[in-house]
């Protein structure tokens, strides 16, 4: 265990399972205290167990993300875990793809509040928490950067057929990164962006078809998809001390997905 991030408070939103679980496990490993989310409240019991168990510190939380409470809820909870909160990673998500003349109102809306509202919501709750006491900080303090890490994808930069829900509402999370990143930049929290491409659950039914599959790989230089544990390492870098000088950025980490 190294420590790039001893005692830092964190929490990550829909980290049960997929590339949610990899941060959380990478930040435990890099010496963090963790607030495991997810809607799904076992998936998240069991990897705050798996990183208690390896000997790091962890709580679990069941919130369903996209509301401004469940947001204010959970601060609460790593507040009174840690008594302090550091980094926030807003990676829960969901999709339902569908061309946009078969897309319901309900589809739209349901991507629109896990990704978009959610994580509005949860920087929000963080944001009222962290600027009274940014701006009483003095001396040493004001070395100390606080992060938030937003998670995007090539739909949100580039577009994606059957995904104006997700496309909206990841180009609408490439919005909030760089307004938070100007309005909070001042109070030391950095802002920034991953746009992944990652072999989970969201993404293995993609490649069910082998057809489908081959033209899909055929779209990422390095010829195939990461594992959630090839794209963990860059939002440590991102919650670390190393990239207090960046802010408001959007880094792809998708094998070349997107050039
Ligand atoms: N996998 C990829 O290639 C890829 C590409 C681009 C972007 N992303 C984004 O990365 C993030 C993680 O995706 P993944 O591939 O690990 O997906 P995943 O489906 O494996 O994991 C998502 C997790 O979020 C949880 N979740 C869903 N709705 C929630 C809610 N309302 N509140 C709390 N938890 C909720 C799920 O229970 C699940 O555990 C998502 O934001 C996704 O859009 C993934």
């Amino acid at each position: 265990m190294t420590a790039r991030l001893r005692d830092r408070a964190c929490i990550v939103t829909g980290a049960g399972r997929g590339i949610g679980r990899a941060i959380a496990l990478s930040f435990a490993a890099e010496g963090a205290r963790v607030v495991v989310n997810d809607a799904d409240g076992a998936a998240a019991e069991a990897v705050a167990k798996e990183i208690t168990e390896s000997g790091g510190t962890a709580v679990s939380e069941a919130s369903a993300i996209g509301t401004m409470e469940a947001a204010e809820a959970l601060v609460g909870v790593a507040l009174e875990a840690f008594a302090t909160l550091d980094v926030l990673v807003n990676n829960a998500g969901i999709l339902r793809d569908r061309m946009t003349h078969r897309m319901s109102e309900e589809d739209f809306d349901d991507v629109i509040a896990v990704h978009l509202k959610g994580t509005w919501a949860c920087g929000r709750a963080a944001i009222r928490h962290w600027r009274p006491l940014a701006k009483e900080e003095t001396g040493s303090a004001l070395d100390r950067h606080r992060k938030i890490i937003n998670v995007t994808s090539a739909s949100g930069l580039i577009g994606s057929v059957g995904q104006s829900n997700y496309a909206a509402a990841k180009m609408g999370i490439v919005g909030l990164t760089k307004t938070w990143a100007k309005e909070l930049g001042r109070l030391r929290i950095n802002v920034n962006a991953i746009a992944p491409a990652a072999l989970t659950a969201m993404t293995e039914p993609l490649l069910e078809d082998p057809q489908v599959a081959e033209r899909r790989l055929a779209r990422f230089a390095l010829g195939r998809y990461g594992a959630p544990e090839e794209i963990a390492p860059a939002f440590v870098f991102f919650a670390s001390d190393e990239s207090n000088y960046i802010t408001g950025q959007v880094l792809c980490v998708d094998g070349g997905l997107v050039i």
